[in-house]
């Protein structure tokens, strides 16, 4: 009976104490966001326009107040500015940020480039300029490149324009750098892919279950029609188109008071529980600028292991901490 009794107050204060919080994690300045976790660190970057940011906390919570250090700008005129869309990635044994940057006064001469960390602490590392990234038989407008690992091969995934379409395209790296040819993987074709404009972008990737999946933003990133599509690499080939497949249907919309989610990012809790961490405003139509708040959620799954992304979370929700 007292040992019970023990252990129902355990219960119950372990459930007081279970940490929560609430979204958002960035009030502004928070598209196109993405989280890595490290020794015992989260780290979330986000679109800040000029620079290049990085906040790191223990908890969801912690990042809501922690103080952003800024780790990267140029004056470069090629790669001064519009920088958009920093993710940290552990590649050919550094750190790097991979993220979009161009020339001042137009979106038109956007192109891939990478920074290299001094350090195996992303904190400690300073950052230096390594190169552009070049893609051999299309070297024009490029954004959002994140890596994806499969095999014991490493690729870069981005989106280009192709004529009238905003497409997404793969290619393998030599190094952190440098890439071989580009394949078209994805072309905007649904419906709600091609809301105020023909865009796939923001690729992330998400591997589970032995499948691996590739979750992009869809539409215009002002309007009304910014959501989640995805791919699943259902071949073995990667840089073949054939091996992609896409799902029919958006797997993310706007929901609770949340609209125009996207520009996603995946990442591990402290025990390798997925979350996902993503963007939205709270009007529609919503604007590509500043105004987009960061949000962070457990992602589910459907029972056939497909990714269950749910609707974006109302603000109000006390969520568990990443588990
Ligand atoms: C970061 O640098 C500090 C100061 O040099 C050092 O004490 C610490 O161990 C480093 N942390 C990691 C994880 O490398
Ligand atoms: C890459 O593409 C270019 C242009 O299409 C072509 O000339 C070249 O042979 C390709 N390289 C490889 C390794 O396939």
């Amino acid at each position: 009976m007292r040992a019970l009794l023990f252990l129902v107050v355990g219960i119950i204060s372990e459930a007081l104490a279970a940490a929560t919080f609430t979204n958002p994690v960035k009030k502004t300045d928070g598209s196109d966001p993405y989280i890595v976790y490290s020794n015992g660190y989260y780290y979330l970057t986000t679109t800040t326009w000029t620079n290049i940011q990085i906040t790191r906390a223990t908890t969801m919570n912690g990042l809501k107040s922690a103080t952003p250090k800024v780790v990267w700008s140029d004056s470069t005129a090629s790669r001064c500015c519009n920088v958009w869309a920093p993710e940290i990635h552990w590649s050919f044994n550094a750190w790097h940020i991979y993220y979009s940057a161009g020339t001042s006064g137009t979106f038109d001469n956007q192109h891939l480039h990478v920074l290299e960390g001094s350090s195996t602490d992303i904190w400690n590392s300073t950052w230096s300029y390594k190169s552009r990234v070049t893609i051999p038989n299309r070297d024009v407008w490029s954004i959002d490149g994140t890596l994806m690992f499969y095999g014991s091969n490493t690729y870069l995934v981005y989106s280009s324009w192709d004529g009238s379409n905003q497409c997404l395209y793969i290619a393998q790296m030599t190094n952190a750098w440098t890439v071989g040819n580009a394949t078209k993987i994805s072309t905007p074709t649904y419906s709600w892919e091609t809301i105020g404009a023909n865009v796939n972008e923001g690729p992330a990737m998400l591997y589970y279950a032995g499948r691996t999946f590739l979750v992009y933003s869809a539409s215009n990133c002002a309007g009304t029609g910014y959501e989640l599509g995805r791919l699943e690499l259902t071949g073995s080939s990667p840089l073949s188109a054939s091996s992609w497949t896409k799902y029919s249907q958006p797997i993310f919309v706007s929901g609770n008071g949340n609209y125009e989610p996207g520009h996603n990012g995946f990442f591990n809790g402290p025990s390798g529980n997925i979350y996902m961490v993503f963007h939205a405003s709270s009007t529609s139509p919503g604007y590509c600028d500043g105004s987009r708040y960061t949000m962070v959620q457990p992602v589910y799954w459907h029972t056939d292991n497909s990714p269950n992304l749910g609707s974006p979370r109302a603000l109000s929700d006390a969520i568990p901490e990443p588990s």
